[in-house]
């Protein structure tokens, strides 16, 4: 298509232009194909005046952070930085749980981390080639981000704050007078990932799926506790396993395991466990969503699996809402 001609030559070229050749730019990356991209588009056309942050909420899947690092350094040579702190999101959400409650205070504490970041990063570049100031802020905030966040979509729209757009809220750039940079602001999610490709992003990365900035907080029901973060880590790497094992990742557009924590009782056992929530859509934009159609027998062997090897959990369930009226997350 038009859009597809030259598109990165073109962006990288607005970019310079748009950035001069003295100040710096930093942005979150969280090892998703969006954010990948757009700091691999933003290296190209600024080298090392971008810096990537990635940032460990504790509320990553298993062995997650790692994984990005090493992409995002050793494969793309990144400029990045990884902020370790796990320990002030859960000490932040003890306690908390409302679901917007929870995604405030993340939205907060991500804001607060790249303040100090933002200050770091000019701290250190003085006397150096890179002493420009820190004056942008990278988002890969696609097309359909934009239109959702605008339109109205429902009951949910006055109870679900928004992410990717709000993903950051308004202050960042506010507050530490930083300007927003969104390079895939005109594209959907199958052009992001037909350019990670000609970026030389690797096909795993480019056909991952997407994974909420608020992590495994709005997939705990209720409470976020590091033992319960740690039982959904467990089911969700069982789940996503399984379904890579079988061939069908990509025929699916997302899928995750979540946590009801309420309890219910397992067989022989005193013990109450909690409730592990199974879900998986296909989509086209995430705009509206199908549950997927698993083969019913690789669907009872992922709850076998999970019932039997994490402990904790009593019973598994699978989650056949369609969006609308459902949405992808359950908070
Ligand atoms: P919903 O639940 O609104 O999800 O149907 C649509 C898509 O957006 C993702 N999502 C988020 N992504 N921060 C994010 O970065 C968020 O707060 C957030 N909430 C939902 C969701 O995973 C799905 O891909």
């Amino acid at each position: 298509s038009w859009k597809m001609e030259n598109f990165i030559e073109k962006e990288i070229i607005r970019i310079r232009k748009l950035v001069g050749d003295k100040a710096q730019v930093i942005g979150a990356v969280s090892g998703g194909v969006d954010s990948t991209v757009a700091a691999r588009l933003m290296k190209e056309a600024i080298g090392d005046r971008f810096h990537a942050i990635l940032v460990d909420t504790g509320l990553m899947r298993l062995n997650e952070c790692q994984q990005v690092k090493e992409t995002l350094q050793q494969h793309l040579s990144i400029n990045l930085t990884i902020v370790d702190a796990a320990e002030l999101f859960l000490s932040r959400l003890a306690g908390v749980v409302e679901p917007e409650a929870k995604r405030k205070i993340i939205g907060e504490t991500f804001i607060d981390l790249f303040e100090k970041e933002a200050i770091r990063i000019e701290e250190e570049a003085k006397n150096t080639p890179l002493s420009g100031k820190v004056e942008w802020f990278l988002q890969g905030t696609l097309y359909p981000d934009l239109i959702e966040s605008l339109s109205w979509k429902g009951p949910s729209a006055t109870i679900k704050s928004h992410h990717n757009v709000g993903g950051l809220p308004a202050r960042m750039m506010n507050g530490q007078g930083l300007k927003l940079i969104e390079p895939l602001r005109e594209l959907f999610k199958d052009e992001v990932r037909e350019f990670g490709r000609q970026l030389g992003i690797h096909q795993d990365l480019v056909m991952r799926h997407p994974f909420p900035g608020p992590g495994i907080a709005i997939r705990v029901l209720g409470e976020v506790t590091p033992e319960r973060v740690e039982i959904v880590r467990k089911a969700d790497h069982i789940f996503i396993s399984m379904i890579k094992e079988a061939g069908i990742y990509d025929q699916m557009s997302q899928a995750y395991a979540a946590l009801d924590t309420n309890r219910v009782i397992k067989a022989n056992l005193t013990v109450l466990g909690m409730i592990i929530l199974l879900r998986a859509v296909t989509s086209a934009d995430f705009m509206s969503a199908e549950p997927f159609e698993f083969p019913f027998d690789l669907l009872k062997a992922i709850v076998r699996r999970i019932v039997n090897e994490v402990d904790g959990v009593s019973r598994v369930a699978y989650d056949c809402t369609s969006k609308p009226p459902g949405t992808i997350e359950l908070e």
